[in-house]
């Protein structure tokens, strides 16, 4: 059941270039989140359509989102100062299921996709699984939350560019770590995905992806976040990413 509830801002961070965390006060949505679900904020009078971030962590009464600046609607937020009230409906969409993942998932997340694995390494961790997570930037002035990730679990970081860290992609490591692997689940570009999902199916292993479409409604009515499944008749059907979603299994998505 989604909230709306109205939240106070405790704490606006910037983390880097064009990308900053919310800390807001939401103690409703926060106690009801699960890892990989998602908010809808409205984002001031200027932006009609509510804007759709993932749940980075949900903990205490308090929901931690991570964003970067796209358009007018992440501009607003940037802008929040602590105190301000944000109304944001939510938790929303169907998140990861960690339990059908294995006693040692890998969680990988490429850039703006790497917040919500946060929330999902520490599901898993509570359940008794041994996590390990692969996170992947374009350059080192890119690079967020790495030591919140390594207070969890044995952390690997790659750049695109060789910038920082290792050199190359979160495919490159998670060829390394397949062979003790028992699930894999992943947020990013769609390219990303794609390409884990291949490798996921190579090895035999359960493997679930968080897409992003583009945002009306958030919960099911306007058809806006269409994506293309796979039908058990081997036909194409299409999902809601905000109702069905954002969390699909690899194998159902229509690549
Ligand atoms: C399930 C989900 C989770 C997301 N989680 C995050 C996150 O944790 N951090 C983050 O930085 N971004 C996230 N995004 C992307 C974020 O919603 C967009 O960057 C944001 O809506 C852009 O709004 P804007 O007004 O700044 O940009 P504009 O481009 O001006 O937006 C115009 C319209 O397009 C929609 N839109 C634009 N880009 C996207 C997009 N990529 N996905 C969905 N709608 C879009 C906006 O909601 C708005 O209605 C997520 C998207 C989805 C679907
Ligand atoms: S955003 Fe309206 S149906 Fe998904």
């Amino acid at each position: 059941m989604s909230i709306q509830e109205i939240c106070r801002v405790v704490r606006n961070e910037q983390l880097g270039d064009g990308l900053y965390r919310l800390v807001l006060d939401a103690p409703q949505i926060a106690a009801a989140a699960q890892c990989g679900q998602f908010v809808h904020i409205a984002c001031g009078e200027g932006n009609l359509l509510r804007r759709p971030i993932s749940i980075c962590l949900a903990e205490n009464g308090a929901l931690h989102i991570v964003f970067q600046v796209k358009g007018s609607g992440t501009e607003w937020l940037a802008a929040r100062k602590e105190g301000d009230a944000l109304d944001v409906l939510g938790p929303l969409g169907h998140g990861f299921d960690v339990a059908a993942l294995g006693a040692k998932p890998v969680f990988l997340g490429g850039g703006i996709g790497v917040p919500p694995m946060l929330q999902t390494v520490k599901c898993a961790k509570a359940a008794g699984a041994a996590p390990r997570a692969i996170l992947g930037f374009r350059n080192q002035g890119a690079v967020i939350l790495e030591d919140e990730f390594r207070a969890v679990c044995e952390t690997f970081v790659t750049t695109d560019d060789g910038s920082y860290a290792r050199h190359g992609f979160v495919t490159d490591v998670l060829k390394e770590l397949l062979a003790d692997a028992t699930g894999v689940a992943a947020c990013g570009p769609k390219p990303m995905l794609k390409a884990i999902a291949a490798l996921a199916k190579d090895a035999g292993l359960p493997c679930q992806v968080s897409m992003e479409e583009r945002m009306g409604c958030g919960i099911g009515a306007c058809l806006v976040c269409a994506c293309a499944l796979k039908a058990e008749n081997g036909e194409t059907r299409y999902g809601h990413v905000c109702k069905d979603g954002p969390v699909f299994n690899a194998e159902e998505v229509e690549w």
